[in-house]
């Protein structure tokens, strides 16, 4: 008998919920049945920050607690179950004095409209439990989703550096607690499906793979939720009714993060968060392209998997995954297949997926030695955009010859889609800028793209070309690109 009442903790208090509709959001939980409105709404789409609440879960070894911050107005309440929420409303001390977050951002005046205000201090919060050496780039990550619109940032970014002289963060409370908070969430653990629902609206949670594909056998059009940082906004901004509904993120096995000398292989319900220091070790452009992704919010919810099964044209990680040489593991009850990632995509919003079949994990080689790996992220803002065009390159030479090269662009079609045809030219060929100029013809055959408000057609296919350009300047000692010790970010000589 699955179960059917969803239990949490929220800032301390144990709750339990029966007939729970399924994608009621955190946000509307907080501000209409809890009147906990220090927690604001400003966008109700994850972009700005004003909702931050801060999740804490148990690690993945079970013997630790983690805490991030999400959007609570994309994040649906049964999501909640077996974890504990913390709120703007529970940072205060025991003795009802202000949190060393809260009191920083008070004496560093980095409050003025006070509306974004929480989302800030909970993600100032969050930094301050599991950063304790902050750099600069570091702060403008944790606050990059939340977003303030009176330019108050510099303040905030000084209040981030004061509040551990405020209070240390080993002697918060929520710091001597932890061995207390494991043991009210080991004690919520359990390994039944989750079934709740009203009015014959259904979410079922499972906790094995094996239950998963149970469910999507019995509802092969069950609509699959892993972060929610896609599926959020189609209940909150195209109020569509995505029930039946299940969600992947109870299940253990699919949070698998393996790595081998051959190849790393990730989970379909892995975060971007949690995905990004492995494959940053093999390929520290493709780290750099997460960290890029959306703020730390979203990063802390939304999954690989997720975006490759979204099938969007613009979502940033396939590109470099096709570059990569990655394949995708699919599975349906009993049955398991693999592909390459690039024949998953079929046309708009078509993908390779059979009915009950869901994404298991994607599996990226590891680089061999000498192999030259970059993807460029083009977007309107640095952080927290969309792309325009994202394109991912994979070469290795023998000697000034290509002996192999993959290409992939996402926003240059209405997949992601790899350039064979330039490939092709360029294969064989020396590795010099003749090449490239006379292979940027090919690109025509691969690539129509569009015009729409984020670049026109022909803004995209100059970008295509001069990031083939780019690369090959950077792999030819053409251009000097720098990385900023220890930061990550891409300057230029
Ligand atoms: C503020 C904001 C900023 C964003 N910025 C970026 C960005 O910079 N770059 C970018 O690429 N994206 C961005 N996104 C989009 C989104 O975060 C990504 O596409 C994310 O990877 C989706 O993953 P998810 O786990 O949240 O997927 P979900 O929303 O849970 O699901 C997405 C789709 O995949 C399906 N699905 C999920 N898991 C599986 C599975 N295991 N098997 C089969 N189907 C599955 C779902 O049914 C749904 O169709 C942003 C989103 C927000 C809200
Ligand atoms: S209300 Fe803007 S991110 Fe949630
Ligand atoms: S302090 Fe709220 S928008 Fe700047």
């Amino acid at each position: 008998m699955p179960g059917s009442v969803i239990r949490f903790i929220l800032n301390g208090e144990r709750v339990e919920l029966a007939d729970v509709d399924p994608t009621r959001t955190v946000l509307q939980y907080l501000r209409e049945d809890r009147r906990l409105t220090g927690t604001k709404e400003g966008c109700a789409e994850g972009d700005c920050g004003a909702c931050t609440v801060v999740l804490v879960e148990r690690a993945r070894d079970g013997n630790d607690i983690e805490l991030r911050t999400i959007n609570a107005c994309i994040r649906f309440l049964p999501t909640l179950d077996g974890k504990e929420l913390i709120t703007v409303e529970g940072l205060a001390q025991p003795d009802g004095g202000l949190h060393p977050v809260q009191r920083a951002m008070v004496e560093n005046h980095g409050s003025q409209c006070g509306f974004c205000t929480p989302g800030f201090v909970m993600s100032l919060f969050a930094f301050y439990r599991n950063d304790e050496s902050p750099t600069d780039q570091r702060i403008d990550d944790a606050l990059a989703g939340n977003l303030c619109r009176c330019t108050g940032y510099a303040p905030i970014a000084a209040a981030a550096k004061r509040m551990y002289s405020a209070g240390a963060p080993a002697t918060d409370r929520f710091a001597e607690n932890e061995a207390e908070t494991l043991k009210r969430l080991e004690a919520m653990a359990d390994s039944e499906t989750l079934c709740v629902g009203v009015q014959g609206r259904q979410l079922f949670a499972p906790a094995s793979i094996a239950g998963l594909a149970d469910i999507l056998s019995e509802n092969p059009d069950a609509c699959i939720v892993a972060g929610g940082t896609d599926v959020g906004l189609w209940v909150t901004k195209q109020l569509r009714d995505i029930a039946p509904a299940v969600l992947i993120g109870r299940i253990e096995e699919l949070r698998r993060i393996e790595e081998s000398e051959e190849a790393i292989t990730i989970g379909a319900g892995v975060t971007y968060d949690e995905a990004s220091s492995v494959i940053a070790a093999h390929y520290p452009d493709f780290g750099e392209l997460i960290r890029r992704i959306g703020g730390q919010q979203v990063r802390n919810m939304g999954t690989i998997g997720g975006n490759i099964a979204n099938g969007s044209p613009i979502g940033d990680t396939s590109p470099a995954l096709i570059a990569a040489g990655a394949t995708l593991g699919l599975r349906r009850a009993g049955e398991q297949r693999s592909l390459a990632l690039e024949d998953f995509f079929v046309d708009y919003g078509k993908q390779d997926l059979r009915p009950g079949e869901f994404v298991e994990y994607v599996t990226l080689p590891t680089p061999e030695r000498g192999t030259y790996f970059r993807c460029y992220k083009i977007s309107k803002r640095f952080d927290q955009d969309i792309s325009a065009a994202c394109g991912a390159f994979r070469l290795r030479l023998k000697g000034d010859v290509v002996a192999e090269i993959r290409i992939a662009f996402g926003g240059m079609a209405a997949t992601p889609k790899r350039a064979v045809a330039t490939e092709a030219v360029l294969a064989g060929k020396p590795w010099t800028e003749e090449t490239i100029e006379f292979a940027l013809d090919a690109m025509e055959q691969d690539y129509t793209p569009l015009t729409d408000w984020r670049a026109s057609a022909w803004y995209r296919m100059a970008v295509a070309n001069n990031l083939l350009r780019k690369f090959h300047a950077e792999t030819s000692d053409l251009a000097t690109p720098i990385r900023l010790a220890g930061e990550g970010r891409l300057a230029h000589a």
